[in-house]
């Protein structure tokens, strides 16, 4: 986790539940007086079922719900092959947050790399056309290499990292959930092209601490490249994420949630 923002990350915002902590745009178990014993198992399969649909983009209080117990969470994103379980909530913060960089670098060409199923390339899509911003997103291109094959990835262009920011040319890269022991991150910061990228993830698993997230004291490869990290916090507190414990499951003796995955931006200088 990052030194320097560890703190800031646990302290709930003012705009929070008083039980839990969890920010009220999101809503939680105090919230919305759930009560885990009067969700019944068909209810629950149900919800679980439609966490799995391509185009569902769920809202967070809605994966909440689907997870009474965190055994059942544990099960759920290991069998599916689950990193990060994307949210209305989060894709619209991001998505505005992308519409936000426009100013800065003009219209945003976005190339997703190992993208795995694709999804969060298509919901940033389609919330984009909800939110009437498509016209800011010259292009979304979600890439894989399909080195794993976890899931069905048919829409997803079959490329390597490093060949799909060459064929694309974005001035924005994505990366969520880099595989663990790897760094792509210089290979990014080589291409002119590229003025932005965001990592998404537990920076202790993917890919590699030091080199991608820059996380010790000393010099850090992202600035070195002349590049500057921002840790977007708005987003985090968002996210839902494999290991993620729910403010409901309490297993860790407190009533908070604690999302362990990142969204981080390192933008050129
Ligand atoms: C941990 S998964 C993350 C998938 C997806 N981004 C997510 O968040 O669910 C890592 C992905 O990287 C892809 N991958 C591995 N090596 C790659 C490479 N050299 N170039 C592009 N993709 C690669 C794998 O196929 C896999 O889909």
């Amino acid at each position: 986790m990052f030194k320097d923002f560890a703190e800031s990350s646990v302290e709930p915002p003012s705009d929070v539940c008083k039980e839990c902590g969890t920010p009220k745009q999101i809503g939680c178990s105090h919230l919305t007086k759930l009560n885990n014993s009067e969700i019944s198992d068909t209810s629950v399969q149900i919800a679980r079922e439609r966490l799995l649909e391509p185009f569902h983009l769920p809202t967070h209080a809605e994966i909440m719900k689907a997870f009474p117990s965190y055994d059942d969470w544990h099960k759920f994103w290991e069998k599916n092959h689950i990193f990060e379980l994307w949210n209305k909530e989060y894709i619209s913060a991001l998505v505005d947050y992308l519409a936000d960089r426009v100013a800065k670098l003009g219209k945003l060409r976005i190339v997703e790399i190992g993208a795995g199923d694709g999804k969060l390339s298509r919901f940033i899509e389609l919330v984009a056309q909800e939110k009437g911003l498509d016209a800011d997103f010259e292009m979304i291109m979600p890439t894989d290499s399909n080195k794993w094959v976890l899931n069905d990835n048919i829409s997803v262009v079959k490329e390597s990292y490093e060949d799909a920011i060459n064929i694309f040319r974005p001035n924005i890269v994505l990366s969520s959930w880099m595989p663990p022991g790897q760094d792509w991150t210089k290979t990014i910061r080589q291409f002119d092209c590229v003025k932005e990228y965001i990592l998404i993830g537990d920076c202790t698993n993917c890919g590699d601490l030091e080199q991608t997230w820059g996380n010790f004291n000393f010099e850090e490869p992202f600035h070195v490249d002349s590049f500057e990290r921002e840790v977007l916090l708005d987003l985090h507190r968002l996210q839902i994420s494999r290991g993620d414990v729910f403010a409901h499951h309490n297993v860790l003796g407190t009533n908070k949630t604690h999302p362990y995955s990142w969204t981080v931006a390192f933008k050129r200088v």
